[in-house]
């Protein structure tokens, strides 16, 4: 076991910003705020600083990271982009969209986990951006999590999963959007497909892109990693993706069957449900007024806080399926996974 280090939380000033780019220049890795979930980023060209990610997180070498850019302008650098890309690229960027394209020779195979496509996008966050900038290089980071459990939304979800096992986290504030972004696969530019759903949704892609189609792959693919790791060692498998505790999914809640259950299961609503001014310990909503963007905002949070009380299971009302509700579902669906 590698002695645990000091981690050190830093607002965003232009002093601590000019010294984390020094840092990941020099090959370090820092905790970093996007508008989707904070990342931990490592300089992209360097697999010594890539290594450092997969080891402070926990995660596989087979599971490839998102490398960021400050500009379209630096894509060449990292991939071969198609006009698709360019077009989806002047559409949504800067913006939560990851796109899949075949990679450069500059990009080690660490990064891609062999692969011969690498996942670039272009973040909106201001303060990422600025460290983007001032790093000069393009950041590999995936989220800033132990590998399987939720992802971070804010500074101090970073430090309680990666405290001692990393030095710098950089405090952006609380993601805007609160879930990871849209993948989608451009390798083939006439058959785009997406592979995991999040706030650019499948219209936005659609309206640029009439012929995108959605990936079973996703869902699939979730529940092929659970058997596997199933049978590799159990146990694992539940933290997969997911809270520790047990989540269980309802179309609807019926309220008097959350009000009148037993105290040791919760019960998330979408929206703030009618029980007055008498709220229960074991009741929770995801939005005042159930809007999806509220509600994706505070997913990830309310299940954090959910989990550490230590409930017997947590209900949890599905999203509409359209629009950035199919990116909330599709996360609730991971989390129930076993
Ligand atoms: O919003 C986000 O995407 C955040 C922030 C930090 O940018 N990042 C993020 O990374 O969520 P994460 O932990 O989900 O990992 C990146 C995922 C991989 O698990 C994989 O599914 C996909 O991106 N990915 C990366 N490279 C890929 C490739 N070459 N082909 C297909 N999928 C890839
Ligand atoms: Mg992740």
């Amino acid at each position: 076991m590698a002695k645990p280090l000091q981690t050190r939380t830093l607002r965003a000033t232009a002093r601590n910003l000019a010294f984390l780019a020094r840092r990941l220049r020099a090959g370090e890795i820092v905790a970093v705020p996007t508008e989707t979930v904070y990342g931990l980023a490592g300089n992209a060209l360097d697999p010594a600083a890539c290594a450092k990610i997969f080891r402070a997180k926990g995660r596989p070498a087979s599971d490839p990271l998102i490398v960021h850019l400050h500009s379209a302008a630096q894509l060449p650098q990292v991939c071969q982009p198609n006009s698709a890309a360019l077009k989806l690229a002047r559409r949504f960027w800067p913006g939560p969209l990851t796109l899949v394209l075949p990679k450069t020779a500059a990009v080690p195979g660490i990064v891609t986990a062999g692969r011969d496509s690498v996942a670039v996008r272009v973040p909106s966050h201001p303060v990422f951006r600025r460290l983007l900038k001032l790093t000069g290089v393009p950041l590999a980071a995936p989220s800033a999590n132990r590998f399987g459990y939720i992802s971070p939304t804010t500074a101090r979800h970073v430090r309680e999963g990666l405290g001692g096992k990393i030095r710098h986290i950089l405090d952006g504030g609380a993601a805007q959007i609160g879930l990871e972004s849209t993948i989608l696969d451009l390798r083939d530019p006439r058959r785009p497909v997406l592979l995991r759903p999040g706030a650019i949704t499948l219209a936005d892609i659609r309206s640029v892109l009439p012929r995108v189609t959605e990936s079973r792959r996703t869902a699939r693919a979730a529940v092929t990693t659970a058997k596997s790791i199933g049978l590799v060692a159990p146990g694992l498998l539940a933290r997969h993706y997911s809270p520790r505790t047990l989540v269980v999914l309802h179309a609807v809640i019926p309220l008097p069957r959350a009000t009148s259950s037993d105290a040791r299961d919760a019960w998330v609503f979408l929206r703030r449900p009618r029980i007055g001014k008498k709220t229960a310990p074991n009741i929770f909503w995801l939005d005042e007024r159930g809007t999806l963007p509220g509600a994706a905002r505070r997913l990830f949070a309310t299940l954090r806080t959910i989990d550490a009380i230590k409930f017997r299971r947590i209900h949890v009302e599905l999203a509409p399926d359209r629009g950035l509700g199919r990116a909330i579902n599709d996360r609730l669906r991971r989390a129930a996974a076993r």
